[in-house]
């Protein structure tokens, strides 16, 4: 059965996320706790489990792939992945190779990844400034991640920066972003913090993307544009400067309705929405057929139809709802 992923709710899955470590070298505060205790490697699928899966789910008509974790690029070896996976670009079965980073790596990877057939990345980005970038990421350096989004552009890759809109971190820093990406030729895409991890809900730091709209809109004409990346994200274009910035709204405007992606983790389970607990174990059907993808294949299926409507997240009572223990880079955002 290699028929298309069709979910209860008649959306086509044609996007998987794929953790592929939980590591970071940086603890961003609404991702990850100060003291965060990883998975010992053994648990970890291996590179050649991590292509047998990949490789199924496009068997099934998955048409995006992006690599996330924790941070993709501190995996060992990850480039032999993205270099697998690229053989599926080749014969058109995969329409995008794509990662989520915090581009610390890039000045390294950014070339072997051009190489192996990715066009474009992610650079996860909140603050412009130093001293908050550092807090932030609890130690990280802005400077390398600087050097790391130059040495993509030089290398070719397109560069779309995603910041958490975080009150009382960037809210002072929006046209300075704008202006800033402007002049680089980058997108920018901005993400409502969501209460995940720890106990914390992160209800003083919620900023909605409806008021950084507005904000927005006092300082440049924007016009909506039906740009579909296959995110989820929903795209203005800003006429002074004709770049698009995009906004996430997972609280303040729910997509959940046109989601067409499951996640993977870095050990093979499958989670069918980042806001509900249900996952699968994938590792173990891989395991326990280590030549058949057939099983493989059923048990994707199966999966797929237990994918819920959406997530439950929900602060418009001035408390939350949703919150969600697990942590965001378990399943990668
Ligand atoms: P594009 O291909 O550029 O559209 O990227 P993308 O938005 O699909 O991927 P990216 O990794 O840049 O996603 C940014 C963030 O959006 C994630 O880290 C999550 O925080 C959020 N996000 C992505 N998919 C979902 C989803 O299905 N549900 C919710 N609630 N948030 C999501
Ligand atoms: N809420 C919203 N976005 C988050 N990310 C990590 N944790 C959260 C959260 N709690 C985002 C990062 C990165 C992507 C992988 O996930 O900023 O862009
Ligand atoms: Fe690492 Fe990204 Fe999580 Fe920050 S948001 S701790 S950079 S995985």
């Amino acid at each position: 059965i290699t028929a298309p992923l069709i979910d209860p709710f008649a959306r086509a899955i044609t996007y998987l996320r794929v953790s592929v470590t939980d590591r970071c070298d940086f603890r961003c505060t609404y991702c990850m706790s100060e003291n965060m205790t990883f998975l010992p490697k053994k648990e970890l699928l291996t590179l050649e489990e991590l292509d047998r899966l990949c490789s199924g789910f496009v068997d099934l008509g998955v048409k995006k792939l992006r690599i996330t974790g924790g941070e993709p690029l501190v995996r060992r070896g990850i480039m032999t992945f993205f270099e697998g996976m690229g053989r599926h670009l080749a014969t058109g079965a995969l329409e995008e190779l794509t990662l989520t980073t915090n581009g610390s790596q890039l000045r390294r990877f950014a070339q072997p990844l051009a190489d192996a057939g990715v066009r474009r990345v992610n650079v996860s980005l909140d603050t412009l400034d130093e001293e908050k970038f550092a807090r932030v990421t609890r130690w990280g350096r802005l400077a390398q991640v600087l050097d790391g989004i130059d040495a993509a552009q030089a290398a070719g890759l397109k560069v779309k920066i995603n910041a958490v809109a975080l009150k009382g971190v960037n809210d002072d820093e929006l046209q300075h972003m704008v202006t800033w990406c402007a002049e680089r030729g980058m997108d920018l895409t901005f993400i409502e913090v969501m209460p995940m991890g720890d106990d914390i809900d992160r209800l003083d730091q919620y900023w909605s993307l409806k008021d950084v709209r507005a904000e927005l809109a006092k300082q440049y004409r924007l016009t909506d544009i039906p740009l579909n990346t296959g995110g989820p994200a929903r795209y203005v274009r800003v006429e002074e400067t004709g770049q698009r910035i995009g906004f996430i709204t997972p609280l303040s405007h729910n997509f959940c309705e046109s989601c067409n992606r499951v996640r993977l983790t870095c050990t093979g389970q499958l989670y069918m929405c980042l806001g509900q607990e249900d996952d699968a174990d994938l590792r173990a059907v891989l395991r326990d057929n280590p030549t058949d993808d057939a099983p493989l294949h059923e048990a994707i299926h199966r999966a797929i139809a237990r994918k819920p409507k959406g997530h439950d997240f929900d602060y418009s009572r001035q408390s939350v709802a949703g919150q969600m223990p697990r942590h965001m880079s378990h399943t990668g955002g």
